[in-house]
Formats: C-alpha cells, sequence, structure tokens
C-alpha cells in the first residue's frame, strides 16, 4: 500500500483477546512501513493469544496492559492513560473482540485498554472480529450503530470460516482494509455513503483474435478497484464489473468477473437496475476482432488482415433514466475539450478526467491527477494524489450531483 497520511501520525494499537489477536504483529508492521509511530495497549486476555514481547519488539514500545503498573511508582504514573490518550492522533482497536466493543459503547474504563479509549480526544477506528453468533447478536449490532453514531469508525468484519470452524461473518478483515480504513479516517472522511447502491467498473477487456491472442489495453485497473473500496469503507453497497486483474477487491464489494466489452455491456444493463450511480471507470475496447479464429492463428495466416468491428459504446446505449452516471476521459491530446465533448455526447453527470501527459498519471501508477467536469459546471482540477485518495473526491463529488 502506498500513503503519506501516516508518515509522523502516532497510532495507539488497541489488541483484545481473540484468536486474531496474532495479526496485530502484521498491523504494526504495516503502520511502522508506512511511516507511524506504533503504542500498543493489551487487554490482558489478548496476553492469552500473543505474547506482550512481540507486540513490543514489533512496535519498539513498551506494551501497556495493566491499569495499575505492579511495583512502580503509581503516583508517578497515575495518569498515564490521560498522557497516552492526548498523544495519540488515532486509535485503532484491532481485532477489537464484542466484548471491548460493548463496554466502549457503555464507557466503561475498566482496564488498560477501555481507559485510554474513553481518555481519547483523536478519531476512532475499531475492527471487530467474533464468531458469527456472537458477532450477529442484536444487542452487538445496537452497539456498532451506537457507536457510528458517535463518529467512531466501525469496520465490518468479513464473512467466512471462522476458527469455530462455522462459517459466518466475523473474521477480522484482511490487513490492507484496516488501513485503508484508518487513512479514510486521516482523510477526514465518514460512513457518508451508507445505504447508496454502486456501480463500479473496472479494468481494460480483452477481446479474443485467437485462443491464444487478445486486443487489449494497459489499463490496470486500479482507480476502479480504489473507488470500489472506498466506497464501500463509506459504507456504500458496492458491485464492481471487473476485467480481467492483478487487483484484489474487499470481501464486501459484490465482484462480476468479466472478459470482453460484450460481457460488461450484458453485465452493466443487468446489474444498473439495482443501483442509483454508475461509475464507469473501465478502459472499454473500442474496437474487437470481427470473429475469434477458433484456433492459433499461424503466421502464416495474414494477422494484418484480421477485421475490427466496433463494440456497443455502454455509456451511450444504457437507459440513464433516474440514475446518476459518471464517466471516466483518458486523454493524450485537447484533454479538456475532449472530456467536454464525451460528456455532453454520451450524456453523462459527470467526467473525471486523466491526462497521459501529467507525471505519476494513467496506467499502472498508484497515484492520479484528475480534473472532474459536472454538467453545467466549470472544470476543477486537482493535484497529483493517491488513486485512494482522488476516489475519495469523485464520491464526495458524487454525493453532490
Ligand atoms: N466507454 C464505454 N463503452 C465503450 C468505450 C468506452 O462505456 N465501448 C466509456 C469508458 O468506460 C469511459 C468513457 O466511455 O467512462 C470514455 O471512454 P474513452 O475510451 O475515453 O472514450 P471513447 O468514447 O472510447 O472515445 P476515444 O477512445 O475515441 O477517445
Amino acid at each position: 500500500m502506498q500513503s503519506s497520511v501516516f508518515k509522523g501520525k502516532k497510532i495507539i494499537l488497541g489488541v483484545t483477546g481473540c484468536i486474531a489477536a496474532y495479526k496485530a504483529t502484521l498491523i504494526i508492521r504495516s503502520l511502522i512501513k508506512l511511516g507511524a509511530e506504533v503504542k500498543v495497549v493489551m487487554t490482558p486476555s489478548a496476553t492469552e493469544f500473543i505474547t506482550p514481547l512481540t507486540l513490543s519488539v514489533l512496535s519498539h514500545n513498551n506494551v501497556i496492559i495493566h491499569t495499575f503498573p505492579g511495583q512502580q511508582n503509581t503516583a508517578q504514573l497515575s495518569t498515564w492513560h490521560i498522557d497516552l490518550a492526548l498523544w495519540a492522533d488515532l486509535v485503532l482497536v484491532a481485532p477489537c473482540t464484542v466484548n471491548t466493543v460493548s463496554k466502549i459503547a457503555c464507557g466503561f474504563a475498566d482496564n488498560a485498554l477501555t481507559s485510554v479509549v474513553l481518555a481519547r480526544r483523536s478519531p476512532m477506528v475499531i475492527s471487530p472480529a467474533a464468531d458469527v453468533d456472537m458477532y450477529e447478536k442484536p444487542v452487538i449490532q445496537e452497539n456498532f450503530a451506537k457507536l457510528e453514531k458517535q463518529g467512531i469508525f466501525i469496520i465490518r468484519a468479513d464473512e467466512g470460516e471462522l476458527a469455530s470452524g462455522l462459517h459466518g461473518r466475523g473474521r477480522l478483515p484482511e490487513i490492507d482494509k484496516i488501513l485503508k480504513a484508518c487513512e479514510l479516517v486521516f482523510l477526514g472522511y465518514k460512513k457518508d455513503l451508507t445505504g447508496k447502491d454502486i456501480l463500479v467498473t473496472a479494468c481494460p477487456t480483452y477481446e479474443d483474435i485467437d485462443p491464444v491472442r487478445f486486443l487489449g489495453n494497459r489499463s490496470s485497473g486500479k482507480m476502479g478497484y480504489e473507488i470500489a473500496k472506498a466506497a464501500c469503507l463509506r459504507g456504500a453497497n458496492v458491485t464492481l464489473i471487473s476485467g480481467p486483474s492483478n487487483e484484489t477487491a474487499f470481501d464486501e464489494v459484490k465482484l462480476v468477473n468479466v472478459r470482453t466489452a460484450d460481457d460488461m455491456l450484458l453485465n452493466v444493463k443487468k446489474s444498473l437496475e439495482a443501483n442509483s450511480y454508475l461509475i464507469m471507470a473501465a478502459a472499454v475496447a473500442d474496437f474487437k476482432p470481427a470473429k475469434a479464429a477458433s484456433s492459433k492463428m499461424k503466421k502464416e495466416n495474414n494477422f494484418s488482415e484480421i477485421k475490427l468491428t466496433e463494440t456497443e459504446d455502454i455509456l451511450a446505449s444504457i437507459d440513464k433514466k433516474g440514475k446518476k452516471v459518471i464517466g471516466f476521459a483518458l486523454e493524450t491530446d485537447n484533454e479538456l475539450s475532449n472530456a467536454k465533448k464525451k460528456l455532453e455526447k454520451k450524456n453523462l453527470d459527470m467526467i473525471v478526467l486523466n491526462s497521459l501527459q501529467d507525471k505519476g498519471s494513467g496506467f499502472e501508477y498508484d497515484t492520479n491527477k484528475i480534473t472532474i467536469i459536472k454538467k453545467g459546471d466549470k472544470a476543477e482540477s486537482f493535484p497529483l494524489m493517491t488513486k485512494f485518495e482522488a476516489a475519495n473526491i469523485i464520491l464526495t463529488q458524487l454525493l453532490n450531483l
């Protein structure tokens, strides 16, 4: 992951007692790699799953477990929880048992971690993990909602096989998702897309010439995947129609894999009804071989005579009634006027322009420099930023359409 927002940030990592506690090691390493300083506070039951020494070595700091530090001079240390809480730019509790979730929701301060949480002034991210029946209990869901109302960022647990052998929601998400949630909070975003149904497309499409060769383009799909991730973290129900890609989508994203422009068109039409927004970030092929050869073409075949036909323009052909539709334009020349033409011709609500002339922008980069043009509005250009930051700007603009 690439992000500069963690550089120099002071983060308290709260670790609680569940089997996923070992993943705290990976969280600490990632945060430190991104330039953050990490101090760990464990609940006593977390120490049954992972040793404080491990987390202390990895975080390069002493680990706090007890509210009252035994033989030490408690008179001097009596306000340690306040001092530590005020030191932090962010408190992240991961994994957080549903027991600790409930304690935090009720304002308990019965151990070192809950005391720090109560004393904090910084934003907080909680990544709960539990067995499915514990996680899904209405009282726990109510506590999540209560904390969210107070501005605490709750990362929804993943669904899958659990340590108990049961299957369901309760798994601690991948580290990337936890880090992205922290990044989102540092960037100042909230769960403001809750209840929105957003359809995103990403990646190139591949148009087969024969069983071995295809026509494609250099799109990596990163921009579309980052939009899907950001929208999902901000609470939206996201469907991602993806062409061939090496990117990974979040567990919560409904992923539809396609290969060709025809497949993409079919699936966009199928999924659009259930969605209010379409963000068409895919680099759909404009041409396809008129007929794919059923066996491998040999050199003797005349490749220069492969007949191409135009693919259908998805944005131009869908029924946009009642939908807000965002397109992309990747240009090399006359960028602004070409993008404006596409906005009008394809009857879009907004278009996001990328120029291949901008350094660090376009294919394969983790960064992008975008210009946003809304229907009947002036163009607004943004500086070079990570594709995740750009994704969040696009989503905020979408809220104002
Ligand atoms: N698009 C689409 N269907 C296609 C081709 C493109 O829906 N068959 C969408 C893209 O996903 C993008 C927008 O149209 O959101 C603009 O794509 P772009 O390739 O920049 O423009 P084209 O219309 O293909 O024009 P050109 O390639 O000539 O610039």
